[in-house]
């Protein structure tokens, strides 16, 4: 599984998905906003041309933020995601941070599995964090 860089021509298609994987879905506008900004890295995986995981983080001094990860239902539980993970990881530890944060709903029992694999720790809870009113879970991983 070799992931790539996102380019301009994926924000269609990965829009496509954020739509399938999640009820507050980021829209194509705000994937471009994140895309051209400096700070950000997206990585993607492929299978047979179409995309089916992306990630995203975004990378300022010493801190890193995963802002996306997703992987299209039926290729998910082989690895994908644990891969894109690694990437975002790899990719904000290159760019020098030193800490990489997260929020990830209470309820999302699988993203936070695969967060706590990956050496995260959850901090605190934010009340109220998404527009349906479920709490988010923050979560932090310190490179050593
Ligand atoms: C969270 C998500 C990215 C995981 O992707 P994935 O490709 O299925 O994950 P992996 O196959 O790499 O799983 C790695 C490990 O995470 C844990 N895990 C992943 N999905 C799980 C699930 N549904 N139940 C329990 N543990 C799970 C397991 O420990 C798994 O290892 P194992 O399969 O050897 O047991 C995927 O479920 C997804 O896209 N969900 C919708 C979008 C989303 O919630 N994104 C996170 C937003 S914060």
């Amino acid at each position: 599984m070799n992931g790539r860089a996102w380019t301009m021509n994926d924000l269609d298609a990965i829009a496509a998905m954020e739509k399938e994987c999640f009820s507050d879905p980021w829209n194509r506008r705000m994937l471009a906003d994140s895309f051209l900004s400096e700070h950000f890295h997206g990585v993607l995986l492929e299978e047979e041309g179409a995309i089916v995981a992306y990630g995203g983080v975004s990378v300022v001094m010493e801190d890193a933020e995963i802002q996306l990860i997703a992987v299209s239902e039926m290729y998910r539980r082989c690895g994908r995601g644990q891969k894109i993970l690694g990437d975002l990881l790899a990719i904000a530890r290159a760019h020098g941070a030193r800490r990489i944060f997260l929020e990830v709903r209470v309820s999302n029992a699988a993203a936070q599995i695969l967060y706590l694999k990956s050496g995260f720790r959850g901090l605190y809870c934010r009340t109220r964090y998404y527009p349906d009113g479920e709490d988010a879970v923050v979560m932090m991983k310190e490179f050593g």
